[in-house]
């Protein structure tokens, strides 16, 4: 069963299909209106849940989008309106959906929730992001920096911020695209001790950026973090934000990533997010692309 559940868990040679079919796929309907079918409808007659339980945008918008390209059809579902979130097992819920569709997305909070699902399960599941991990985000993210500068191999990366969710997938796609990944932010939001071993850490954000390809930060505060925390990360962060002044420390044609949605001059200035290095945008239009070719993959289709 093809679940895409991690960018590490994931075969090498898949994931470099999954990337290099996205890009096809993207070229072959460049120009045409979002809602014009691919030529080939690879999901045809498939039916897709799409289920969340946390708030998206780019998630639930771009693969309702990439379904509906495809020839399927979806149910955008939320946690809290399904009897999963009011006592009905992760199980039980896996083996019912099976019955319904060809296809589960599921956007969570906790890993388990994710993995009981998928065990249950007899289609695949896709991890739409758990507290964990955001591995169709950095799919994205890595065929959107092949866009602009060719292969991802050997480039050097850095992450300013909080070692969180989607740095961990960041972390995972290092070692399967075998690029060097830095870490710059404060000990206490180091990443999770799991994901050693697949970065390094420079606690001086102007120097961890010395020659990087790519500049990359996400929210200080995560869907899954307390409210509470809220000041005391900003305090920890605030030297870690991304302006034009650690920019310039970059490589002069350097990228710089935020998988969205951003607070503007919080954890990346409007200057940098609106400036000539980012390209947020194309990540963003790239989830659509990535996401429609992990779903292909994991359907075999
Ligand atoms: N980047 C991302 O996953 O965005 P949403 O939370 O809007 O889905
Ligand atoms: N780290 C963020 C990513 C949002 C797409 C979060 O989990 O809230």
């Amino acid at each position: 069963m093809n679940h895409f559940l991690d960018i590490h868990k994931t075969p090498k040679p898949d994931l470099r299909h999954i990337v290099d079919h996205a890009r096809a796929m993207k070229q072959a309907r460049d120009g045409q209106p979002k809602g014009t079918p691919d030529a080939d409808q690879p999901l045809a007659d498939r039916m897709v849940a799409l289920i969340f339980e946390k708030p998206s945008t780019r998630t639930r918008v771009s693969f309702d989008l990439g379904v509906r390209q495809m020839g399927g059809q979806t149910m955008v579902l939320s946690g809290t309106d399904m009897q999963l979130g009011h006592g009905e097992t992760i199980a039980d819920t896996a083996r019912v959906m099976s019955r319904y569709v060809d296809l589960i997305m599921i956007r969570t909070f906790e890993e388990a929730t994710l993995l009981e699902m998928a065990e249950h399960a007899d289609v695949p599941v896709i991890n739409g992001l758990t507290n964990r991990s955001h591995p169709c985000q950095i799919m994205a993210d890595v065929m959107t920096f092949e866009e602009h500068r060719g292969p991802i191999q050997g480039a050097k990366v850095v992450w300013s911020g909080d070692g969180n969710n989607t740095f961990a997938s960041f972390a995972h796609a290092a070692q399967q695209f075998d690029f060097d990944l830095t870490f710059t932010g404060p000990e206490p939001l180091d990443p999770e001790p799991a994901l050693d071993g697949l970065y390094r850490t420079v606690r001086d954000p102007a120097e961890a950026v010395q020659g990087a390809d790519l500049v990359v930060t996400d929210t200080w505060v995560s869907m899954h973090d307390p409210v509470s925390a809220r000041e005391r990360r900003h305090n920890q962060l605030r030297g870690y934000q991304v302006n034009a002044e650690l920019m310039a420390q970059a490589k002069d044609d350097a990228l710089f990533m935020h998988c969205l949605p951003a607070h503007r001059d919080e954890e990346a200035t409007s200057e940098v997010m609106d400036g000539p290095h980012s390209v947020v945008f194309d990540e963003a239009e790239n989830r659509l692309h990535a996401q429609k070719a992990i779903m292909r993959w994991s359907l075999g289709t």
